[in-house]
């Protein structure tokens, strides 16, 4: 038996190992090539210190209070030397991949699919060419054909799987828009590296609100399909807005959620003010539609930079405080600059 543990370093990056049952993190860690800090591998100097965010773990009486208090391993830091896991686990490690001998993980995948959903989204599949390990909300960077640019996507599939998908916003002459509106084709290469981020779906403890601006809707359903995998008996309510009615994409799939899943919910908001849709305006202007306490929840945010910015001071200005707020803001890329001759 192994659980999956995803360790997540100061940089953004992660990357998930596998632990056998009775390895200590740290040694699982090595065995993956990756050098967590450490020193005595003891658990008398403290230096592999590090948070579990998430999941089981016992860490033996083996340790001693100079390198772990009971304060600290009663607010959840651990040992990765004495730390042995009973699920599957995330772990906060304060220092970067780089300095792990680690670093996100590159693989060449292969273009297996290209949909334009609507004329302002598309739908891009990838089989890689071994399951990566990720968390669902989190994101990689994909190399545009042809050129030495990447750009951001959070994945819209499942960890764990060979095949990944992307929602992507077609967005005018933009060079990754460019490539897969006239260029891409099934068969393509296509550079992947990650996971990268901290926008990713906590263990659920409480109502779950996700708020989703156009192509934002990806990581959020990565989030769906796992708590359709893994259900919780807490509400999940989903506040979808886009501009028009043709950016409304997926909608058969978040349907299917919630006929599958009688405490999933969701409402979609349209801007467009001759669509005569039922809710105009902006996601800020319905959050009466959410059927729980906001206060209550915790709060997944992802779009476009303006939306983001204006949820976050609709909830300053209106008091409301989530119990815990994740966000991830699309921001543009800066192109990469050609480096002088
Ligand atoms: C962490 C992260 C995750 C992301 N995940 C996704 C995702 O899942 N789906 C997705 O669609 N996008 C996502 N993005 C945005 C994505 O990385 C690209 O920036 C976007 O797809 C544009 O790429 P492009 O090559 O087509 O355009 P570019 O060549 O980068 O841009 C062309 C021009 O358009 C401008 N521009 C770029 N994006 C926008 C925009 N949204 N609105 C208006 N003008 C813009 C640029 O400033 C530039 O002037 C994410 C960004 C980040 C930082
Ligand atoms: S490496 Fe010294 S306490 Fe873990």
């Amino acid at each position: 038996m192994s659980y999956q543990v995803a360790l997540n370093f100061e940089d953004g990056v992660t990357r998930v190992i596998a632990c056998n049952e009775d390895e200590t993190v740290l040694d699982a860690a090595y065995r993956h090539q990756i050098k967590l800090p450490m020193d005595c591998s003891d658990g008398v100097c403290g230096t592999c210190k590090g948070t579990c965010l998430q999941g089981s773990y016992d860490l033996g009486d083996e340790y001693i209070d100079e390198a772990l208090t009971d304060d600290e391993a009663e607010s959840g830091l651990i040992l990765t030397c004495q730390m042995v896991v009973s699920s599957d686990a995330v772990v906060a490690i304060p220092a970067a991949s780089s300095l792990c001998s680690s670093g996100p993980q590159s693989m060449d995948a292969e273009v297996t699919g290209v949909t334009a959903l609507s004329d302002s989204t598309i739908e891009l599949n990838l089989t890689l060419p071994e399951a990566l390990g990720f968390l669902p909300g989190q994101y990689v960077n994909l190399g545009v054909p042809g050129t030495d640019q990447t750009r951001a996507y959070s994945f819209s599939s499942l960890p764990g799987e060979t095949d990944v998908s992307f929602l992507i916003r077609n967005v005018p002459n933009g060079l990754m828009s460019t490539y897969l509106t006239s260029e891409a084709k099934p068969g393509d290469t296509m550079s992947v590296t990650g996971p990268i981020g901290s926008f990713y779906l906590r263990a659920v403890e409480r109502p779950v609100l996700l708020l989703a601006g156009g192509t934002g809707l990806a990581p959020l359903l990565s989030m769906l399909k796992q708590l359709k995998k893994e259900p919780t008996e807490h509400p999940v309510f989903l506040l979808y807005g886009v501009t028009g009615t043709a950016d409304l994409v997926k909608l058969d799939e978040l349907s299917a959620f919630t006929s599958e899943l009688e405490n999933v919910n969701f409402a979609t908001v349209l801007v467009d003010k001759e669509s005569g849709h039922e809710r105009i305006g902006f996601v800020t202007q319905h959050m009466d539609a959410v059927p729980f306490e906001i206060e209550s929840a915790d709060v997944y945010l992802c779009g476009p930079p303006p939306m983001v910015d204006a949820v976050r001071n609709y909830f300053t200005e209106s008091g409301t405080q989530p119990n815990a707020f994740y966000y991830e803001k699309f921001n543009p890329s800066t192109p990469k600059q050609e480096s002088a001759a």
